[in-house]
């Protein structure tokens, strides 16, 4: 991969959530990219083979005083330049246009009309580019994805508008002499549904790369980094029994031996039905099975007693699993080498969504990456195999370690577990501030809920109230709504629809005051959670569903909770969108549901990603 003459396309990295999902785009066209910060000294890129470069998205504003550095000689290096949403404003405030916070926000899908140059007579000369540019190939209207407050107000002199959406004006425009590009939207991620053929046009048209990078080699690769970066050291590995974690435990036994890895899974109390057990067997059959368990349950809800913030859950989440993994290493390993590493499962996005790159927001800080685990990687402490990996490719890889199907092929499951699911209050509860709701017909029943949760919108984090909308069964209605709503109203980040109340007429949902982590709500959700997923299996949609996260609310009509459906779809779980369930297999489970009497209601989440995160916290 350091080959300096191999042909390469730079990416710039202002922030994005989305940033990394450019380079693994490219590499799936066998396209080398690799990525830099935006302030790169330009005799760096000037010492690469470099065939084009692309500016990500970023969560700032580019006009603000805090706006990110950038070397400005990266616009004279004469090779086409590709702007993604702070990238398209970038390009837009350089050349002389004009950029401005706009009236309204777009979060989610756009329909994007492209403009169809060849029949303007004033642009003959066009033409011949305009063929070979990032739209060959495309329909006229497609959807695409957009996540921006800001906008490109008035394109620089020399550029044509290319694309618009009824919100944005400027979706996309280029400068086809120059070969230089700005999309507001983000066709990196799949939502936009363009078969990644923009980023593709890019690459191979617009760039002319070869397409002569391989992945095939990808294992043999990572065995010899661990190797490298392991030496003679003995690597205490976390598992924590989901994809990444057995799989990065696999492929470090595989690389260093078992002597030099010891492996040990802690049941936190915070795990699905069985799911321990289940783990270790999974493991076991494919010759992994010197996985040693500790039983933590009472520690982990001791300290998650009285604690309703998502945030510092998580860090005492993260905090307990390393207190104790320490504890048992000292009593249980004879010696512990002063040189001795720990190991984890962590993959991208658990990276990005915890502000992992320079000018990333903190959208979640993930269990694997608290402060004590940030200040171990910096003194060279911690391997990750599967850093720079989403979990398709994760999946990949156990593939070819023989991992076995119903290991790999299990839903993702977050590291703190049911810990971030059972959704926690205090006792003092804030009036809500309740934006005034403007709708075209009066005819939408909703209320905005007393709970909060964990969003991203424009690249930054949001805690803001889920609104729950009643009488609408129609999925894409729903969705409509969803988007507009959540675009329209920066205090509501979610649209949940009504399922099911145990209630006459309408309802009236309360916050239950000073709800914490319990053992009894964990068994409770873990249950519910068990008779879901045997459901879906049985309906024949569970490979369907990418991830399918229920959660538990301290929302009461009759003295009860409330439960959260929120399946999706996603491919690397940085963008998703709510998996449209048939009626009769959510009527089965929200049957199923309604026989638990702690239960008051259920609740379809309806909003994707973003503006919502997969989880609530
Ligand atoms: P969000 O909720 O940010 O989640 O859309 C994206 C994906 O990450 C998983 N997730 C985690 N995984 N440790 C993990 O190993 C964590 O702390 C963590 N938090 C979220 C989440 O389940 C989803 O698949």
């Amino acid at each position: 991969m350091q080959n300096k003459s191999r042909q390469q396309i730079a990416i710039l990295d202002f922030g994005s959530q989305y940033t990394h999902l450019i380079s693994r785009r490219l590499r799936d066209f066998s396209v080398l990219a690799r990525i830099y910060p935006p302030d790169v000294k330009i005799d760096i890129l000037q010492g690469e083979n470099l065939i084009g470069l692309i500016l990500s998205g970023g969560p700032k504003s580019v006009y603000d005083k805090t706006a990110i550095k950038y070397t400005n000689a990266i616009f004279d290096l004469k090779v086409p330049i590709l702007g993604l949403c702070y990238g398209h404003q970038l390009i837009g405030q350089h050349f002389g246009g004009k950029v401005k916070s706009g009236k309204i926000s777009e979060y989610g899908f756009a329909k994007l009309k492209i403009k169809n140059l060849k029949l303007n007579k004033n642009l003959k000369l066009k033409i011949k580019n305009y063929n070979a540019s990032l739209f060959n190939k495309l329909p006229y209207n497609m959807r695409v994805w957009m996540s921006h407050g800001d906008s490109v107000v008035k394109a620089p002199a020399g550029f044509d508008i290319l694309a618009s959406t009824n919100d944005c004006a400027i979706a996309a425009m280029g400068d086809l002499s120059r070969n230089i590009y700005g999309l507001q939207f983000h066709p990196e991620v799949h939502h936009t549904k363009d078969k990644d053929k923009i980023l593709h046009n890019f690459a191979v048209k617009i760039c002319k790369a070869r397409q002569d990078w391989k992945i095939d080699d990808l294992l043999t690769e990572i065995i010899k980094d661990i190797k490298k970066q392991a030496k003679n050291k003995k690597v205490f590995m976390l598992v924590s029994g989901g994809v990444d974690s057995s799989v990065a435990f696999a492929l470090l036994e595989k690389s260093l031996g078992k002597k030099n890895v010891i492996g040990l899974h802690i049941d936190s109390g915070l795990m699905r039905k069985n799911e321990s057990a289940q783990v270790i067997q999974d493991l076991a059959k494919t010759g992994f099975d010197d996985l040693n368990v500790v039983d933590a349950s009472e520690i982990f809800l001791t300290r998650l007693h009285g604690i309703s913030d998502p945030e510092q859950k998580r860090k005492i989440i993260g905090e307990t699993y390393l207190d104790v993994a320490e504890e048992w290493f000292k009593k249980n390993v004879e010696t512990i080498h002063e040189s001795s590493i720990l190991g984890q499962g962590t993959i991208y996005p658990d990276t990005i969504e915890t502000g992992g790159t320079k000018h990333a927001d903190i959208i979640k800080t993930h269990h694997n990456r608290i402060d004590r685990i940030q200040k171990m990687i910096k003194q060279g402490k911690v391997i990750e195999p599967l850093k720079n990996f989403y979990k398709d490719e994760v999946r990949a890889i156990g593939r070819k370690l023989n991992l076995s199907r119903h290991l790999l092929n299990r839903h993702p499951f977050p590291g703190p577990g049911l810990g971030i699911r059972v959704l926690c209050s205090e006792s003092k509860i804030n009036a809500l501030k309740l934006p005034k709701l403007k709708l075209k017909k009066t005819a939408l029943n909703c209320q905005i809920l007393p709970i909060k949760s964990v969003g991203v919108q424009g690249d930054s984090r949001t805690y803001a109230y889920p609104l729950a909308v009643w009488g609408i069964n129609n999925w894409n209605k729903l969705e409509k709504i969803s988007t507009d709503l959540t675009n329209k109203y920066r205090n509501i980040n979610r649209v949940i629809k009504v399922c099911w109340i145990r209630s006459e007429g309408m309802p009236k949902f309360q916050c239950k005051p000073n709800t914490y982590l319990t053992k009894e709500r964990l068994n409770l959700l873990r249950e519910i959670n068990d008779i879901l997923e045997q459901e879906i299996r049985k309906a024949k949609i569970y490979d369907k569903i990418w991830q399918f996260p229920v959660i538990l609310v301290p929302l009461t009509l009759n003295g009860g909770e409330s439960i959260i459906l929120r399946p999706v779809e996603s491919r690397e779980a940085m963008t998703a969108n709510f998996y449209k369930m048939s009626k009769s297999v959510l009527t089965k489970i929200t049957y199923q549901i309604a026989k638990f009497t702690k239960i008051d209601a259920v609740f379809y989440d309806v909003t994707n990603k973003p503006p919502a995160t997969i989880e609530w916290e």
